[in-house]
């Protein structure tokens, strides 16, 4: 029988991602309190990959089973593992109330209500430019926390990238003094434009690609910035310059999610270490599963298919990502503005990503 570490060496072998014994401990953890893949992602908060690699090879070694109605869990040899490496069920006390964010949204129900209706015939979310959107309480979730810190009232916001229509929530807050989009997707450039102008908001949407210039007229121009980048390392860093170089100086705040479905804490450490050292902000926030995606169609056809487990529809929303807020200390002096070409959506941490061996 393979050991916890050994298993451990073969998922970092297979992934190219690093692998400790007590991720696959961790994932093992997990697999005594859910039998669906998809809740083990969420539940290990580990990237997708490492778990789909953890969990075939456990079914390779007899330890797991996967079953027909497509749930896995511990085989009797599983079960004494577990015993031996003392691995207890996965304990989880997240609050239901605010669903970890800390955040009390009852003054906030009108609006909740209200984005609701007037977004029910927004875009769908396609696979070109990596969306997903979040759920309306995520939405108002972020207005009220920019609101709490006095990033948002009769400030002007910038929003980079917006098929969460976080522009539309904010203009409808009546809270924020301006709001302007940057984004690359036509139908949400023109979606939001409509209904601004529908809903008389001070919001305006434009076409952009991150990889240009911030156009000059938006440069040092706002208060707060909030985004979800895509999560390859180049692109974390692309997006935090446009981000920074849109601020006004020092005081102001950034916002956006990074998941761990997608980006490892070795990535965590890389992006956080460019945060500080390179951009010079300070991190004041990190709140866990602050956003919480809905299930998106593409989700199964673009992903790995060599699992059988892996291909069955999530039911939980499973995809979450960290809140972060940065803000700029004294002495920032803003960034460089400079086009940069990146890899935006694939590296090997991406769910997209397909293991060598899969690929013709
Ligand atoms: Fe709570």
């Amino acid at each position: 029988m393979t050991g916890i570490a050994g298993i451990a060496r073969q998922v970092e072998r297979r992934t190219g991602i690093k692998t400790t014994a007590r991720d696959v401990e961790n994932i093992l953890s997990c697999l005594q309190r859910v039998s669906h893949f998809w809740e083990v992602v969420y539940l290990s908060q580990k990237p997708f990959n490492i778990v789909a690699e953890t969990v075939g090879i456990l079914i390779n070694e007899g330890l797991l089973e996967n079953r027909e109605d497509g749930t896995i869990g511990l085989t009797q040899a599983g079960k004494e593992l577990v015993e031996v490496y003392r691995i207890y069920p996965k304990r989880h006390y997240a609050c239901p109330h605010c669903e970890r964010r800390g955040l009390d949204l009852s003054e906030f129900n009108e609006l909740i209500k209200r984005f609701e209706q007037e977004t029910k015939d927004r875009p769908e979310a396609v696979i070109d430019y990596d969306q997903g959107y979040v759920t309306s309480k995520t939405v108002i979730s972020r207005i009220a926390m920019m609101a709490e810190r006095g990033d948002l009232e009769g400030k002007k916001l910038l929003v980079l990238g917006d098929d969460d229509l976080v522009s539309l929530a904010a203009g409808l807050s009546e809270l924020p003094q301006e709001v302007v989009v940057l984004e690359i997707d036509d139908r949400i450039i023109d979606y939001i434009n409509k209904k601004a102008v529908q809903l008389e908001l001070p919001v305006k949407a434009y076409k952009y690609d991150f990889r240009q210039s911030l156009p000059g007229e938006f440069v040092r121009a706002f208060d707060t910035f909030t985004t979800d980048p895509p999560e390859t390392i180049e692109a974390l860093e692309v997006v935090m310059k446009r981000g920074l170089a849109g601020l006004k100086g020092e005081g102001c705040a950034g916002y956006f999610g990074i998941t761990k479905a997608e980006s490892s804490f070795v990535k965590w450490r890389e992006f956080q270490k460019m945060l500080l050292n390179k951009f010079d902000v300070t991190i004041t926030d990190i709140i866990e599963d602050f956003n919480q995606y809905v299930n998106w169609g593409y989700l199964l056809e673009s992903i790995r298919d060599d699992y059988s487990f892996v291909q069955v529809k999530p039911k939980l929303n499973w995809y979450r990502s960290s809140m972060y807020r940065i803000e700029t200390v004294s002495g920032f002096s803003g960034v460089d503005n400079e086009p940069q070409e990146c890899e935006l959506y694939l590296d090997n941490e991406a769910l997209i990503y397909k293991p060598v061996s899969l690929t013709k």
